[in-house]
C-alpha cells in the first residue's frame, strides 16, 4: 500500500549524511508546497509534485507542516514505581544530589526495578512508548541503569528488547552501567568493569555503554576505567556536567565518545573543545526545568560549530516527560536555540547520535517515519506549550491510528 501526502509544507532536512553543525542546524530544506510518496516503508519520492500510483491512499495536508519523525536519543523510559514522595521533598527545597546521597533518587528506582518482573518492566515501557509515538517520536533510545547489579541490569535490557518488538517505532537500548554506586565506588566500579560489562557484551554485543559522571555517582577515573574497556567493542556515551563540571568532557573527547549528554554545568572552554570535536553534545532541557532551572548553553555551543542533539531524558526523577515538542519549546526559551536549530537537533542529529543515517530527513530511500503537525508554520512547534502539536504519525510507512 502506498501513501501519497499532498499539499504539505515539507521540512526535508535534506543534506549531507551525518552531523549538522553550527549554521547548518538552521537549514530545514523547506519545500513550501510539497508532496511525498511512501511505498514499502520507505520514502519513494519527494518534490513539488510526485507520480503516485492510482490506488495510493491520498492524505491532504492542507498546508500543514510535514517533517521527519522525532528521534529521542536519551531516555531512561524503562522504570518501575514512582518518585512522587521525593518530588514533594524536592518541592520543599531538598536538592536532587542530597536525595541521592541519602539513598533515594536513582536508588529508589533501583529498589522498584529489582522488585518488578521483566514482563512488568516491558509492559510499563510499552505504555510510555505508545504515548511518545502519539507525540511524534518514532525512534527512542532507552537506557538501563536502575539495576546496579548484573542480574537486574540484564533484566532491564531484556525488558527493553521485549518492549521494542511490540512497538511500531524503533527502540535502541543503551547499557547505562555506571549510573549510581552501591558501597565503595572503587570496588563497585571494578565489579562493573570486570563482571557486568562482560555479561552485557556477551548478550548485547553492539550496545552503547554509558555512565553518569557526577558527585555521588561515578568519578572521572571510574568512567575512564569503564570506557577504556568498553570502547574496544561498544560505542560510548556519557552523562557529564549535569550539576558539576568534573573534567569529563576532555576525557570523553579523548575516548571518542559518541556523545556527552547534559552540559548544564559545562565551562565555556569545555563547550568550545566539545564543539571542535567529533563528539555530539546532547541537551536535555526538561531536566533543568524540572529540577533546578539550570540549562545548557546550547546556542553558544552551536555558534562554536558544535554538533548538537536534543532529547527528553524521560525518567521518573529528573525529567518526567516523553514529549519532544515540549523539549523543543524549552530549548528555545532556556538554551538559546532557534526553532529550526531545535528541530534539527531532535531529528537528523539525534538519529546520528544513535548511529542512524536512514532517518531524520525526508529524502528518497529513507525510512518513512513522518509527522504531520497541526501547524502551518514550524515555529509553532517551539512556540506552543504543553499541547500535542501532532495531527498524524507515519511510522515505518504505516499510518499510526490511535
Ligand atoms: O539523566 N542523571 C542521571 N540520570 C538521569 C536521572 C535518573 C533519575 O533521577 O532517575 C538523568 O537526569
Amino acid at each position: 500500500m502506498s501513501l501519497h501526502l499532498r499539499n504539505a509544507r515539507l521540512l526535508t532536512l535534506a543534506g549531507p549524511t551525518g552531523a549538522r553543525r553550527g549554521p547548518a542546524l538552521r537549514e530545514l530544506g523547506v519545500i513550501p508546497h510539497g508532496e511525498v510518496l511512501v511505498q514499502d516503508g520507505r520514502i519513494a519520492a519527494v518534490g513539488t509534485k510526485v507520480d503516485a500510483p492510482a490506488d495510493a491512499e491520498v492524505i491532504d495536508a492542507a498546508g500543514r507542516v510535514l517533517m521527519p519523525g522525532f528521534v529521542d536519543c536519551h531516555t531512561h523510559a524503562c522504570w518501575a514505581g514512582d518518585r512522587l514522595d521525593e518530588w514533594e521533598k524536592k518541592l520543599n527545597g531538598v536538592p536532587y544530589l542530597q536525595i541521592l546521597r541519602e539513598g533515594g533518587g536513582i536508588h529508589s528506582s533501583v529498589r522498584a526495578v529489582r522488585e518488578a518482573t521483566q514482563k512488568q518492566l516491558a509492559a510499563s515501557l510499552r505504555e510510555r512508548l505508545g504515548q511518545m509515538l502519539r507525540m511524534g517520536t518514532t525512534t527512542v533510545e532507552v537506557k538501563s541503569g536502575y539495576g546496579l547489579n548484573t542480574e537486574a541490569e540484564l533484566k532491564m535490557l531484556r525488558a527493553i528488547r521485549r518492549a521494542a518488538t511490540e512497538w511500531q517505532g524503533t527502540v535502541v537500548a543503551t547499557a547505562l552501567l555506571g549510573h549510581a554506586v552501591e558501597g565503595d565506588l572503587e570496588d563497585y566500579s571494578r565489579m562493573v568493569v570486570k563482571e557486568m560489562l562482560a555479561e552485557v557484551s556477551r548478550e548485547f554485543p553492539d550496545i552503547a555503554v554509558d555512565a553518569f559522571c557526577e558527585r555521588e555517582a561515578w568519578s572521572v577515573e571510574a568512567c575512564q576505567r569503564l570506557f577504556e574497556k568498553a570502547r574496544k567493542h561498544h560505542p560510548i556515551r556519557v552523562h557529564a556536567d549535569q550539576f558539576t563540571s568534573l573534567g569529563m568532557i576532555p576525557e570523553a573527547i579523548r575516548l571518542h565518545a559518541r556523545s556527552v549528554d547534559h552540559l548544564e554545568a559545562s565551562t565555556k572552554a569545555d563547550l568550545v573543545a566539545l564543539a571542535q570535536s567529533e563528539t555530539f553534545g546532547v541537551i536535555l532541557p526538561a531536566t533543568g526545568f524540572h529540577t533546578d532551572q539550570r540549562f545548557a548553553k546550547a546556542g553558544f555551543f552551536v555558534d562554536q560549530g558544535g554538533a548538537l542533539a536534543l532529547a527528553t531524558n524521560c525518567n521518573p526523577g529528573s525529567s518526567p516527560t516523553g514529549s519532544i515538542p515540549f523539549a523543543i519549546a524549552l530549548a528555545v526559551r532556556f538554551c538559546g536555540l532557534l526553532p529550526a536549530e531545535a528541530i534539527t537537533a531532535a531529528t537528523v542529529n539525534a538519529a546520528a547520535v544513535l548511529g542512524f543515517s536512514d532517518r531524520g530527513t525526508i529524502e528518497v530511500g529513507q525510512r518513512a517515519d513522518l509527522v504531520l503537525l497541526h501547524h502551518k508554520d514550524e515555529r509553532q512547534l517551539a512556540y506552543e506549550l504543553g499541547g500535542n502539536p501532532v495531527d498524524l504519525v507515519i511510522c515505518g510507512g504505516a499510518l499510526v491510528r490511535h
